[in-house]
């Protein structure tokens, strides 16, 4: 096949995306497919079309990429592409869409609400501990969790050094204690469940993405029904929000509350494939290599 790798961007998970996409990429090279990468900016439909591969295989992470607009202009130009579509992708994206779609289906989600970033100068919108992020983005960019001990003063000072400055409005959730957890979806099947252990902090961006700040415990370490339930949920989700391909269902788990403490925080339809991305870990986890992994992808799309 001629598959052409659609990466980088300008969303602020472009380092991200250019790592899954360049592993993507040695890994259908590796298979003998002939690749083009394509690092996307505004002339990206003139791009694909005079490539003419018989794929886009969709690297992208964020907005643009993962919202749908990219899914709206490949429908229109007629080519197929990896993970999810357009609809999809528009709910996925939102954290505040996806919670209107899945609780009503019976998907425990923590309750949330959007507030104006200058409103948090007032007071707080909820009471501590709770997190901010914004609706849109992945990776941890932008989330902070306010804390009675946080250090950003109470109520939140306007010259604070917040992560969420940049963006107007914000998802304001409860803090869930405990634990954190993920489910991959890939070929319609939930491959397992693993538990991210930080050193220091929270599961963000800089614990994400340097080796040795996280520990990855693959299978988790919990209980047969929580982790069953975190099966579940992921396949439900994926199904619900129809995503194709893979998905990824993030988690937290109150471990002092059972079964009532578990939370999906999120179903990602772009899953990083970077090399501490948690997709390909599971997929090892399950006998499928990383080469196969993409191939899987490639073949749910061509289905
Ligand atoms: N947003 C990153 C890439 C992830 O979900 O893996
Ligand atoms: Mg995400």
């Amino acid at each position: 096949l001629h598959v052409a790798v659609l990466m980088g961007g300008w969303a602020n998970e472009r380092p991200v995306s250019l790592m899954s996409g360049e592993g993507v990429a040695k890994a259908l090279e590796a298979r003998g497919h002939t690749v083009t990468r394509i690092d996307m900016d505004r002339q990206v439909a003139a791009r694909i079309a005079e490539a003419k591969p018989d794929i886009v295989f969709n690297a992208l992470h964020g907005v643009p990429g993962e919202d749908g607009t990219v899914q709206g202009m490949l429908d229109l130009m007629g080519v197929p592409y990896t993970h999810s579509g357009l609809a999809t992708s528009v709910i996925a994206i939102d954290k505040q869409l996806t919670k209107q779609a899945l609780v009503p289906r019976g998907i425990p989600m923590p309750g949330g609400r959007i507030v104006r970033t200058d409103d948090l100068y007032e007071g707080d919108p909820l009471p501590r501990p709770y997190v901010l992020k914004p609706v849109n983005e992945g990776s941890s960019v932008g989330v902070a969790i306010v804390t009675d001990e946080s250090n950003y003063g109470n109520p939140i000072a306007r010259d604070a050094k917040g992560p969420w400055q940049e963006f107007p409005e914000l998802l304001a959730e409860p803090y869930i204690r405990g634990r954190e957890l993920t489910t991959a979806v890939v070929g319609g099947k939930a491959l397992g469940v693993t538990e991210l252990i930080v050193e220091s902090g929270f599961y963000d961006f800089e614990n994400k993405y340097t080796d040795g700040r996280t520990r990855h415990v693959c299978p988790a370490e919990i209980p047969e029904d929580i982790a069953e339930a975190c099966l579940r949920y992921a396949i439900e989700a994926h199904r619900i929000l129809g995503c194709k391909g893979t998905s990824r269902t993030d988690f937290r788990w109150d471990d002092q509350q059972g079964l009532d403490g578990l939370f999906v925080l999120e179903t990602n339809t772009q899953p990083g494939m970077t090399p501490l991305s948690l997709v390909p870990e599971q997929a090892k986890y399950c006998g499928m290599s990383y080469e196969d992994l993409v191939e899987t992808i490639i073949a749910d799309a061509l289905a």
